[in-house]
């Protein structure tokens, strides 16, 4: 089941709120109903975030990401449309309801932390338990425990003011975790931090995401933190969502102009994989096949060397055009004494960066070689050095030349 559904969603401040949402349906432009006097924040917003997904909501300053993840978790009603949470419709609940849905199954990390400042570290990570009626000792072990997972062990019993703003914000984690929801919301959590400490905290998320399945829906203004974390982002624009996908997916094929401009300074090399730039093989020659075969399609494609798979398609190596002769005037009646098994590969899910070492060492194309050592196709390095000449117009340039 979907964790969170956003369908047809709307938030209009201000005047005439309905009234806008009409006119936005039938087509009227943002700016036309502002000229009216409404604010229209979110525009016919819909998406479905999956369990264990991190969804990340992109955008400049005041297109919508703050009023959307505050309808997503029922703090403000949305002026129209539904939003689902594990497939219950919130904004149709009654407030009791509602509150156990929020308690139970969404817990939110803010930007500035939020922690109380007159209770310590281990009352402000079991604050959600508190207002659950959760008993104390209960409480100090949960939090004991999130703590532990934020790397905040042995600080139980300070005061926020006495940890640094990174730490803060572990506690500002820890809670959304102590509440034991799946659901993660989180508003430029990372925001207020150092590059360095938000870094950390990146890789931290990732790593407790991995290991305990959250769903999170993440907002960012900062596109490299939204490739680094999204396993899909929405890019919102003027209160309207205009791209859904893989951080790939915008790189390379941004929806207009507005995202192209957004993902301009992005470091494309680190981004786009080598299944993106991969070609197919000019020759593949079954190991099943003999050396007359093997010479004789490369004559025909004019190549010196092969690749050599097997039946399944799994990647035995290479055969070079003289070995290949000199079997052929042996007589031999298979490649295998002549395979060269030691072939430069790469996973699919290599970044273009990390394909410039191993392109460099080796005179044939890289094979690209899934998981279960498929042969999936080649990168020559002249169709790297294109892949990167594309990239480069986007770069400046000492980054180019790394
Ligand atoms: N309570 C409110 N009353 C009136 N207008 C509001 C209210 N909250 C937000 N808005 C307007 O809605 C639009 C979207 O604001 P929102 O805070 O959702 O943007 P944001 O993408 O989160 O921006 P930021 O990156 O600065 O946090 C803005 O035009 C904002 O001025
Ligand atoms: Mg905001």
């Amino acid at each position: 089941m979907t964790a969170v559904r956003a369908e047809g969603l709307f938030k209009v401040f201000g005047r005439g709120a309905d009234d806008a949402v009409q006119r936005l349906r039938d087509g009227a432009s943002r700016a036309d109903v502002v000229a009216q006097g409404a604010t229209p924040a979110v525009i016919d917003a819909s998406f479905e975030v999956q369990p264990g997904e991190i969804f990340v909501v992109m955008g400049l300053s005041g297109s919508g990401k703050s009023t959307l993840i505050r309808m997503l978790n029922g703090l403000w009603e949305p002026t129209a449309g539904h939003v689902y949470v594990d497939g219950v419709d919130i904004s149709g609940i009654d407030a009791g309801e509602l509150r156990r849905v929020r308690q139970q199954k969404i817990s939110m990390v803010f930007q500035h932390f939020a922690l109380l400042p007159h209770r310590t570290v281990a009352e402000n990570a079991a604050y959600a338990l508190d207002i659950q009626g959760v008993p104390k000792d209960e409480r100090r072990a949960k939090a004991a425990e999130a703590l532990e997972l934020v790397g905040l062990r042995g600080w139980e019993d300070r005061y926020p003011a006495q940890l640094s703003g990174g730490m803060q914000q572990r506690v500002g984690l820890a809670r959304a975790l102590t509440a034991g929801s799946d659901i993660m919301l989180m508003d430029e959590a990372f925001s207020a931090l150092d590059p360095l400490i938000r870094r950390e905290m990146q890789d931290q998320l990732l790593e407790l995401q991995a290991s305990l399945g959250k769903t999170v829906v993440f907002i960012t203004h900062d596109l490299n933190e939204a490739m680094r974390l999204g396993d899909r982002i929405a890019v919102m624009r003027d209160g309207r969502i205009v791209q859904v996908g893989t951080a790939e997916e915008v790189l390379r094929d941004p929806a207009n102009d507005y995202v192209a401009q957004f993902v301009a300074d992005v470091d494309r090399t680190r981004v786009l994989t080598a299944s993106s730039v991969m070609v197919p093989a000019q020759l593949e020659v079954n190991i099943s096949a003999g050396p007359r075969v093997a010479l004789h399609g490369m004559r025909d494609k004019q190549l010196s060397a092969a690749f050599v798979v097997a039946r399944d398609r799994k990647l035995r190596g290479v055969v070079r055009d003289d070995d290949v002769v000199a079997a052929v005037n042996r007589g031999d009646s298979t490649l295998e004494s002549i395979i060269v098994s030691d072939v430069a590969s790469v996973h699919p899910d290599t970044v273009l960066a990390e394909l410039f070492a191993p392109s460099a060492e080796s005179v044939l194309p890289l094979a690209v070689v899934g998981d279960d050592g498929r042969l999936l196709g080649v990168i020559p390095r002249v169709t790297l050095l294109t892949a990167m000449a594309s990239v480069a117009e986007a770069l400046p340039e000492a980054e180019v030349v790394r």
